[in-house]
């Protein structure tokens, strides 16, 4: 099974024409991979998703029917005075499956490696599924320390039985730049994680996030150990999201 994320983020989209352009190009491409070979989840904002989940439920497109819908944050507090966050039991109560953590975004705005993991435990709580997001920014990268910075990351969150259940390496300075990462260095990095995951007992996909476009996706997806992306911009556009899932195969 492989992965294809799309991070919306607080973009407008038009929703109709999502579906639109994203069920078109379905039905003309008849080799489309069916579900049980990519799995595709949307990350929205909670006032998309009402709109959206319906779309969805309502949909005659077996391939639109099964989109996953996940936050894109979650509170680390049960509840109570938190002008602003959502509760993972508030997630879990209008329906969606999960939500990431740890995104850059987030973690340039505060979030450390313990909010981070916080938040991976709420989630667990309500039974939803994280999607955790690591990875190292320029200067740690220059300055060759990339290895310890990610297994520091992983060593944060993986503890008292938490583990991601999808793991994104997100290289800071390639996300949203239009620059993604080479592949020897998605290589590198991906070979970090999964050692860790192996000696952990830990069983996830392991994803790419970073400037991922029509593109670029045939060369990163096809980095062994890699099970999918995460695509931000490119994902906005109903078709683009669908021609990067359609080279997604397992
Ligand atoms: P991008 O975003 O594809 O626009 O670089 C990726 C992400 O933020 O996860």
């Amino acid at each position: 099974m492989k992965y294809l994320i799309a991070n919306w983020k607080m973009n407008s989209v038009n929703l109709d024409l999502w579906e639109q352009k994203f069920v078109d190009f379905i039905n003309s491409h008849k080799d489309f991979p069916q579900p049980s070979e990519v799995k595709l989840i949307v990350c929205l904002n909670l006032y998309d998703y009402f709109v959206f989940s319906k779309k969805i439920n309502t949909s005659k497109n077996p391939i639109f029917k099964n989109i996953s819908l996940y936050a894109q944050d979650v509170s680390q507090h049960e509840e109570g005075a938190f002008t602003g966050q959502i509760s993972s039991k508030f997630l879990a109560n209008i329906g969606l499956k999960g939500s990431i953590v740890g995104h850059s975004e987030l973690r340039e705005n505060g979030d450390s490696e313990t909010n981070v993991y916080k938040k991976g435990l709420k989630l667990k709580e309500e039974k939803l599924s994280n999607i955790f997001c690591i990875g190292e920014d320029l200067e740690t990268l220059k300055s060759l320390n990339k290895k310890s910075f990610l297994l520091n990351q992983l060593k944060a969150f993986c503890k008292n039985g938490l583990e991601p259940d999808l793991l994104a390496y997100e290289p800071i300075w390639a996300i949203g730049t239009g620059i993604e990462a080479d592949s020897e260095n998605i290589s590198s990095a991906v070979s970090i994680i999964l050692n860790f995951l192996h000696k952990n007992k830990i069983n996830c996909p392991v994803l790419y996030g970073g400037s991922v476009s029509t593109s670029n996706i045939d060369e990163i997806i096809s980095i062994p150990g890699l099970d999918g992306c995460l695509v931000g911009n490119s994902s906005l556009d109903g078709e683009q999201f669908a021609i990067i899932a359609s080279k997604i195969k397992s």
